[in-house]
């Protein structure tokens, strides 16, 4: 029996207060914001988030969101550049659906105000590595990510459709077979239950970064929905492709922070402690390249010079122009002493997004009954091995309305409360949360990291499976309980997917496998073994 079944053994549910609405979102990044939207418009909508509205991955990203809408640029470069970079793993229909969808999407987004930059009037477009045009729109310089939530936010305030329900940590989906009937949610503003059944669930969580100990991901990224919807018997996709961002903030005490790559967009060099530029060594495209091969030119530069960090360069740049198109990482820079204008960026890769997720078709439809996934939880097969920069917050914003618009049955059916077994007693283990979720974070990022080998997989899928038997066994009352028993759920997924792919493709690079085997142009897949004891 799944764990959280278990927990749900334990509640009486019938005692549990319960919402009835057409259509429950768990999760308030782009995705889920858009899916609230699209669905509101055909009846009510629950959207619950874990945290506060402003808390997601979607708030903290930086460069901004790709689209085709150049005059020198088209969707079929858009397309190409995403395949390219996705290293043969990407699902072209659902590729060319985002790109010409999301050109639609962004425009809405233009008209609902979000305050995107503009050069003389026009909509002003910045690149990244792996785009062949500037296509990446940005917003107060670069908080693309923080102005688009707050847009977003401010029409889902306005819709009176959307019933909002803050610091609601979904416990598990209420899920009886094969069909999801809505979840079961602690509310930690009062430390109680909340049952909400839903004629359709959307689950837009957002990423996992947490599970790993050198993240750019905020706290919120515990890997919840993915768990939450492998326990419901639905199926994870390509799991083991977790993509490095290559320049995050390299100074002690200092949060992993973003160095966008836009910055190098806009011309930054990427340079040893010699000062030396290298990427040419290793990449055609130099600073340019997608985000796998830079990642993996730093740390092969790194094991060449023996260093600890490289830096960024942005030392040529006009100052004004850094000023205006990066306010917010001069600011964050200047409060560990660095001026960037002047103070070349001690920078290294670190876990910042997952290519992986719940399997969707391209209306974000998992394969349990009335469940869908969208945003980085999903994966809708458009990332392939490697994600091109900027193309998360388009599938978030294309999926999530897809799936907003999904058909939902006429009336919510009722859970049938009464299959489960009750008053199972807790068991109430002395169990240090907080250390469970420090050796995670150590193990992962010690096995589970740019490189990767058949041995340490090994060694970390037996590590895992030896402490979930205790710590999924556990009763938890709280929300950090919960979220570790969810982060310990995803490594093991990432890694026996990591485990099973024996090749290197994009971002999983294997040092026992290291070619790219035409064996392997396929997706792994992951789905819980429902007759295990
Ligand atoms: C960045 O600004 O470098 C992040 C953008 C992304 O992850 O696509």
């Amino acid at each position: 029996m799944p764990v959280r079944e278990k927990f749900l053994s334990a509640v009486d549910l019938e005692t549990v207060p319960l919402i009835r609405t057409r259509m429950l979102v768990i999760g308030c990044g782009i995705a889920g914001l858009s899916a609230a939207l699209a669905a509101s418009r055909r009846g009510p909508v629950a959207l619950a988030t874990k945290s506060a509205f402003m808390e997601s991955n979607t708030t903290y990203a930086q460069g901004g969101i790709a689209a085709a809408l150049a005059e020198d640029d088209r969707i079929e470069l858009h397309v190409r550049d995403t395949l390219e970079a996705g290293a043969g793993l990407c699902d072209e229909a659902a590729v060319r659906l985002m790109a010409e969808e999301g050109r639609i999407r962004c425009r809405e987004l233009v008209e609902m105000g979000t305050p995107f930059d503009r050069i003389d009037g026009d909509l002003a477009f910045t690149r990244e590595g792996g785009h062949s045009r500037r296509r990446i729109l940005h917003a107060d310089g670069d908080a693309t990510g923080r102005a688009i939530t707050a847009t977003l936010l401010d029409r889902v305030s306005r819709t009176p459709n959307i019933h909002t329900l803050e610091n609601h940590f979904a416990i598990d989906l209420l899920h009886h077979d094969g069909a999801c009937f809505g979840a079961l949610f602690l509310d930690t503003n009062y430390g109680r239950l909340l049952r909400v059944e839903a004629s359709a669930t959307v689950v837009a969580t957002g990423g996992l970064g947490q599970v790993f100990r050198e993240t750019t991901n905020p706290a919120v990224a515990t890997g919840d929905g993915c768990a939450l919807c492998y326990r419901a018997g639905a199926t994870l996709e390509d799991m083991e492709f977790v993509q490095f961002h290559p320049t995050t903030l390299y100074l002690a005490g200092a949060p992993r922070f973003l160095i966008s790559e836009a910055v190098r967009g806009e011309g930054a060099h990427l340079v040893n402690q010699a000062g030396e530029r290298f990427m040419r060594r290793y990449s055609k495209a130099g600073e340019l390249s997608p985000r796998d091969v830079v990642s993996q030119s730093i740390f092969k530069e790194l094991n060449r010079t023996g260093e600890s960090y490289v830096s960024l360069d942005l030392r040529h740049i006009d100052p004004a122009l850094i000023g205006k198109r990066f306010p917010n990482i001069m600011s964050v820079c200047a409060e560990y002493g660095l001026d960037i204008r002047r103070d070349p960026i001690p920078v290294r890769p670190a876990v910042h997004y997952m290519m992986g997720g719940v399997r969707t078709d391209l209306d974000a439809k998992t394969d349990i009954g009335n469940l869908y996934a969208a945003g980085e939880v999903a994966c809708t097969g458009i990332h392939g091995a490697n994600r091109l920069a900027s193309n998360s917050l388009l599938e978030g914003l294309v999926f999530g309305h897809r799936a907003g618009l999904a058909d939902a049955p006429e009336s919510t059916p009722a859970f049938p409360v009464n299959r489960l077994e009750r008053n199972m007693p807790p068991k109430g283990a002395r169990l240090d949360v907080e250390d469970v979720s420090r050796s995670l974070k150590a193990l992962t990022w010690r096995n589970l990291g740019v490189y990767r080998n058949g041995i340490h997989l090994l060694e970390t899928v037996e590590t895992l499976k030896a402490w979930m038997r205790y710590v999924l066994a556990e009763q938890f009352q709280m929300r950090p309980g919960f979220e570790v028993q969810n982060m310990l759920t995803v490594a093991m997924t990432i890694a026996e997917s990591a485990l099973g792919r024996a090749e290197s493709r994009g971002a999983h690079q294997r040092s026992d496998y290291p070619e790219t085997s035409p064996d392997w142009a396929r997706h792994s897949l992951t789905a819980i073994d429902k007759d295990a004891p």
